[in-house]
């Protein structure tokens, strides 16, 4: 499993990193977004709506649940775009009166804010998505813990960003709180711009097919 680092300054490059994903999006990829209110899932969802050709107006579906959108994938196939909230349900249960999963598999782009509200009931094979609000400025030793994880020492070294990677643990099992990234995963810092920046996109993939989409757009950094 591998990991990368979006960085973002703006609303406006949260929704440029969605529109760069849309081009290799295909049928049934599923995007989890998660990250706390206001942390960005919608602006992000905006420039993947661009990106497969959406121009109608994509808001949080918070009270919807689901709105679905027509849209057309970068090689001009018609499909549509299903764009969840799940911060509304209550049980895991109520995802079946929505026919969740299967709407994640009608051969739709599916997109899921609040994705990881239910963590035992988690598709087969998605993209994880994590927008994390920050401060002012990146911590100047992020490197070191990214790039160049450290063995696991008795004293845990300080983690920047843990509450995102609590709960990448939570959803994967792959990283280890309070502890270097796991040899077995690949971390890259894909995007670094110097300067402020507000918010970060952990991103990850479980299943096959979002491992080759990660890679698909890490290439395109
Ligand atoms: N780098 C950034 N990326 C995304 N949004 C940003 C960024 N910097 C500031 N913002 C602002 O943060 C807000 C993000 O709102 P958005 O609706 O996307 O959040 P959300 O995660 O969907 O929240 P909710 O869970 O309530 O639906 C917007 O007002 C946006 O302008
Ligand atoms: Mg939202």
């Amino acid at each position: 499993m591998s990991l990368i680092v979006l960085a973002s300054a703006s609303a406006a490059e949260t929704q440029a990193l969605g529109t760069q994903l849309a081009a290799k999006l295909c049928p049934n990829d599923v995007l989890l977004l998660v990250g706390g209110l206001g942390a960005g899932k919608t602006q992000f969802a905006q420039g993947v709506a661009a990106g497969l050709g959406i121009s109608e107006p994509v808001c949080s579906p918070t009270f919807n649940l689901l709105l679905s959108h027509d849209a057309k994938l970068a090689d001009g196939t018609a499909t549509r775009l299903y764009h969840f909230d799940l911060y509304r349900l209550d049980t895991a249960e109520q995802l079946d009166d929505i026919d969740y999963f299967a709407l994640l598999e009608d051969g739709a782009i599916s997109l899921v804010e609040w994705g990881d509200r239910f963590p035992e009931a988690l598709p087969e094979d998605y993209l994880l998505i994590e927008v994390n609000v920050l401060g002012e400025a990146r911590d100047p030793t992020y490197k070191a813990r990214h790039c160049a994880p450290e063995p696991q020492s008795a004293a845990p070294p300080t983690r920047y960003c843990e509450p995102g990677l609590q709960s990448l643990t939570a959803l994967t099992g792959a990283v280890s709180v309070n502890a270097a990234i796991p040899p077995d995963t690949t971390p890259s810092i894909a995007v670094l711009p110097d300067g402020l920046w507000s918010r970060e996109l952990l991103v990850s993939a479980v299943g096959a097919r979002s491992e080759r989409l990660l890679a698909d757009w890490q290439a395109l950094q």
